[in-house]
């Protein structure tokens, strides 16, 4: 990544693969990092005829966020829009391969998908992140990075209870835990945070009937 001096110095330089001389610009974007780039988000969404945001949905194990992100992606898609999920299990195999599950690395593993999530969003995309996020200063810290950039972020809790997810239990993570064979799982023996003033609570109601709240929030048909 450029420091601010070499994006600085070389912004009178052209430099375009097509071979059209175009001044870079400074664009600010997650975390203030500069970046050089011939647009700016408002020439990119209106060339491209989108609008990034960021729905994040959190909340205890088997509560129901992949799913209910699932829906949303398959909806938006079927409507034309770019939309993408981010989901937990997914992430932990690739881009936080090398994270645990201690507190620091919990951290680490939200503050990731967070930083890709802002950067899906000036892209244009609608980013459906799926991850537990147990702590509200986690959530806070993203939602931050992404008001500093201007961005729309969406803090989406499944409200599930815990019995119900221990019920549910499709990893079996529950049951493992309680048969002492898994230490520190969300809602167990780890501590859930709830939001204080989520965007949107999902609590009692189908995924369709989810599905239909987010796109709601979003202003999408
Ligand atoms: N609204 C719902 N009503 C009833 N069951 C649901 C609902 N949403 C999801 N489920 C079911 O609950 C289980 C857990 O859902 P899901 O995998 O989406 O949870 P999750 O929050 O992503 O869990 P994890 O954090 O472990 O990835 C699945 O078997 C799913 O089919
Ligand atoms: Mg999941």
């Amino acid at each position: 990544m450029p420091d601010r001096e070499e994006v600085d110095a070389g912004s009178g330089a052209s430099g375009c693969q097509a071979g059209v001389a175009v001044a870079p610009r400074v664009v600010r974007g997650a975390e203030d990092t500069p970046r050089p780039s011939a647009l700016d988000r408002a020439q990119r969404w209106r060339a491209l005829g989108l609008r990034g945001a960021t729905v994040w949905c959190t909340g205890l194990p088997a509560s129901g966020k992949s799913t209910l992100a699932a829906r949303v992606e398959e909806r938006l898609i079927a409507a034309g829009r770019p939309a993408y999920v981010l989901d937990g299990d997914s992430v932990r195999k690739g881009l936080c391969c090398d994270l645990g599950f201690e507190r620091a690395e919990r951290d680490e593993n939200v503050r990731r998908v967070g930083e890709t999530a802002c950067l899906f969003a000036d892209a244009g995309v609608i980013s459906l992140v799926a991850l537990v996020s147990p702590f509200r200063d986690q959530r806070r810290q993203v939602r931050d990075l992404h008001e500093r950039a201007g961005l729309c972020f969406l803090e989406v809790w499944l409200n599930t209870p815990v019995q119900e997810c221990a019920q549910r239990d499709p990893k079996g993570l529950y049951r493992l835990a309680h048969a002492g064979g898994l230490r520190g799982l969300t809602g167990v023996d780890d501590p859930y945070e709830p939001p204080v003033a989520p965007d949107l609570e999902i609590a009692r109601c189908s995924p369709a009937q989810a599905s239909d709240a987010v796109l709601a929030l979003l202003g999408q048909p």
